[in-house]
């Protein structure tokens, strides 16, 4: 059966929804999802945790160091129905979520031996395909080879208001200027880092999703994968 599933690869700049729409593609075909993510900002609590960032400094070498000591996987809530990130066996989907990680997730995803550490994982848990995994590097460099790559962007407004909604929603405090400020950053520093940059791989779809609901955005990368999962099936078949 393995070899009739496919890799379904979403990038894409922050706060765009793509957890949402990658989440509920896995749900419609019932894949795996793994949001590659919350292991970056995993890693990074861990940083801030451990004295590893100190007022305006990351100590990266401290981190590489300690690297071996950072344990991180996936386990399903049957309650809410996600996959929960645990870091070294303690559950830290909400704790993640925090401004001081997302203020420093950026920089601690720029350092080359945690992205290799990262990807290893990543490409460890879509060995089987039927998976659907978003983050920056998914079709560029985790699965290059992904059958089906979207690549979501929207208006960054759109963007900041959607993430200051959800931080309320989760009663964390921000304010929607510090909510856009600290996107447009991540953005620039996801784009214009050494390692791994984010950039739309040269055969992924465009999702701009800013008039777009929920619904259409799923019908969207729905009809994309079931044409190409039929497509294999039959090369399969033939
Ligand atoms: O998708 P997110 O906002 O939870 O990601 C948090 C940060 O992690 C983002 O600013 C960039 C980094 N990241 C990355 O470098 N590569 C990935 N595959 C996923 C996330």
């Amino acid at each position: 059966m393995g070899d009739r599933k496919i890799t379904i690869a979403i990038d894409g700049y922050s706060s765009c929804g793509k957890s949402t729409i990658a989440r509920a593609i896995a749900s419609r075909l019932s894949y795996n999802y793994v949001d590659t993510g919350a292991m970056y900002r995993s890693v990074t609590l861990y940083a801030l945790r451990n004295g590893l960032i100190n007022g305006k400094m990351l100590d990266t070498d401290g981190l590489v160091d300690q690297l071996d000591a950072i344990h991180i996987e996936f386990s399903f809530n049957p309650e809410s129905r996600v996959s929960e990130v645990l870091l070294n066996g303690e559950n830290v989907e909400q704790l993640i979520r925090q401004m001081d990680v997302n203020d420093w997730v950026s920089q601690v995803s720029a350092v080359a031996e945690v992205r290799k550490k990262m990807v290893k994982l990543q490409q460890k848990m879509g060995q089987g395909k039927g998976i659907a995994m978003d983050g920056r590097d998914i079709g560029t460099d985790v699965f290059p080879d992904a059958e089906l790559k979207i690549f979501m962007t929207a208006d960054p407004d759109v963007r900041a208001k959607r993430r200051f909604d959800e931080l309320e929603t989760k009663k964390i405090p921000a304010s929607l200027a510090d909510v856009k400020a600290n996107l447009l950053a991540r953005d620039h520093e996801d784009m214009t880092r050494k390692e791994s940059p984010l950039r739309k791989a040269h055969d992924a779809i465009t999702l701009d999703n800013t008039h777009l609901s929920r619904e259409q955005q799923l019908d969207f990368v729905y009809e994309l994968a079931i044409g190409l999962i039929h497509k294999k099936k039959n090369a399969v078949a033939g």
